[in-house]
C-alpha cells in the first residue's frame, strides 16, 4: 500500500481508504472486511454522522491500535450552527468510541448558515483536541476558499469530492487547485456507485481489464489507480466484502504509463463517457436546502 501526506501535514493516510455509506447490512460481513483492510495496509476509514455507521467503524477498529487507523467522519449541513457542531462531533466520538476524531469534514455546503459560524466551531474542536484536521466535502473551488479564508489558526487538509473514471468534473478546476494548495482530494464514489459494472460502462469495463492485463491487474484495480496515481488523491471505495476490499487494495502501488494513460483518455472521448457528479446535479438545491439533502443522501442514491 503506498501513502500519501495529507494536506500539508506529515500525516501519512492509505491511498485507497474505506467508505462505510451504505453498510450496516450485514455487519459481521462489513467489520470483517474492514478489518482485513486494515490488516493488509488500509488506515483510512471513512464514515459520517448522517450514514449511521459511527458504530460499525467502531467496532471494526476495536482491537487495532489507535495510531494503525485514520478516522475520518462529517458533521452534517443542519448542523452547521456552532453549539450543533460541537454537539455532532460530541456524539459522533461516543459512536466511535474514541477520544479525538483524525478528520473531521463538512459534509456539504450550507449556504443558510455563515460559513464563519461554523468554520469558528471547527477551529474551537481542534483546540480542544476533540479533532485533529479539519476538511470539507462536495465545496467547490470559491467554497473551499470562502471556508479556508473564514479560519484564523488551521489549513483545511482535504476536499472529499466525487471522482472516477466516469465522473471527472474536479479536473477542470479544483484538482489542480487542491494539488497547489497541498489540500488532498478524497475521491468519493471511486467506482462510480457501483455503475463501473452496469451494463452501460460494460465496454468501459472490457477496456480497463485489456489495458490492466499489461500489468496483471483487473479492469477495477484500474479505474481506481486511473485517478490515485500520480495525483493529489486518494480514494474510498466502499467494499463489503473481503474479496473486494483484497482487490481494491491491489489498486495501489503501481502506475499506469503513459501511454496507457493517453489510451485510456482516448477511449473515454471517443465514446463520449461522462457524467455529472451528484453536487452539479443536485448541488445548487441541495445546499440551500438541508432537509432535501438529507433526503437524498438517506435515500435516493
Ligand atoms: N461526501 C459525500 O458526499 C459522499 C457521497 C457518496 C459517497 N461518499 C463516500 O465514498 C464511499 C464510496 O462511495 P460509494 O459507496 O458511493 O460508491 P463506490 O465506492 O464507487 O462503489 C461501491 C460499490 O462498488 C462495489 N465494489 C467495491 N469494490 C468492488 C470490487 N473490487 N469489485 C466489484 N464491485 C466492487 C461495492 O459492492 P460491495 O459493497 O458488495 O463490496 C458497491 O456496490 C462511501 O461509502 C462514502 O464513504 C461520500
Amino acid at each position: 500500500m503506498k501513502f500519501k501526506n495529507i494536506g500539508n501535514t506529515n500525516e501519512k493516510i492509505s491511498e485507497i481508504g474505506i467508505g462505510t455509506w451504505k453498510m450496516g447490512i450485514d455487519i459481521n460481513h462489513e467489520i470483517n472486511a474492514i478489518k482485513l483492510g486494515i490488516k493488509n495496509g488500509i488506515n483510512f476509514i471513512d464514515t459520517a454522522e448522517l450514514y449511521g455507521t459511527e458504530y460499525l467503524v467502531s467496532k471494526s477498529i476495536k482491537n487495532i491500535e489507535r495510531e494503525n487507523v485514520f478516522i475520518a467522519t462529517k458533521v452534517s449541513p443542519h448542523h452547521f450552527h456552532y453549539n450543533d457542531v460541537i454537539k455532532a462531533c460530541n456524539n459522533s466520538l461516543k459512536n466511535l468510541n474514541i477520544k479525538q476524531i483524525d478528520l473531521y469534514q463538512l459534509h456539504w455546503p450550507n449556504y443558510n448558515i455563515e460559513i464563519s459560524e461554523t468554520m469558528k466551531a471547527m477551529e474551537k474542536l481542534v483546540d480542544d483536541g476533540k479533532i485533529r484536521y479539519i476538511g470539507v466535502s462536495n465545496f467547490t473551488l470559491k467554497e473551499l476558499d470562502g471556508a479556508q479564508n473564514a479560519m484564523k489558526k488551521y489549513n483545511i487538509v482535504s476536499n472529499q469530492v466525487e471522482y472516477n473514471i466516469i465522473t471527472r468534473g474536479i479536473e477542470k478546476d479544483l484538482l489542480k487547485y487542491c494539488e497547489k494548495e497541498k489540500i488532498t482530494i478524497i475521491a468519493y464514489s471511486p467506482l462510480a456507485r457501483g455503475s463501473l459494472f452496469s451494463k452501460k460502462y460494460y465496454k468501459l469495463y472490457q477496456f480497463l481489464d485489456t489495458i490492466g492485463k499489461k500489468y496483471k491487474k483487473s479492469a477495477t484495480q484500474t479505474a481506481l489507480n486511473f485517478i490515485i496515481s500520480g495525483k493529489n488523491a486518494i480514494a474510498i471505495p466502499k467494499a463489503s466484502s473481503e474479496k473486494h476490499v483484497i482487490e481494491n487494495i491491489g489498486a495501489s502501488g503501481w502506475k499506469l504509463n503513459k501511454r496507457d494513460l493517453e489510451q485510456i483518455e482516448n477511449f473515454l472521448k471517443n465514446n463520449k463517457i461522462k457524467r455529472n457528479s451528484l453536487s452539479d446535479t443536485y448541488g445548487p438545491i441541495m445546499k440551500r436546502t438541508s432537509s432535501i439533502w438529507s433526503k437524498l443522501m438517506t435515500n435516493k442514491q
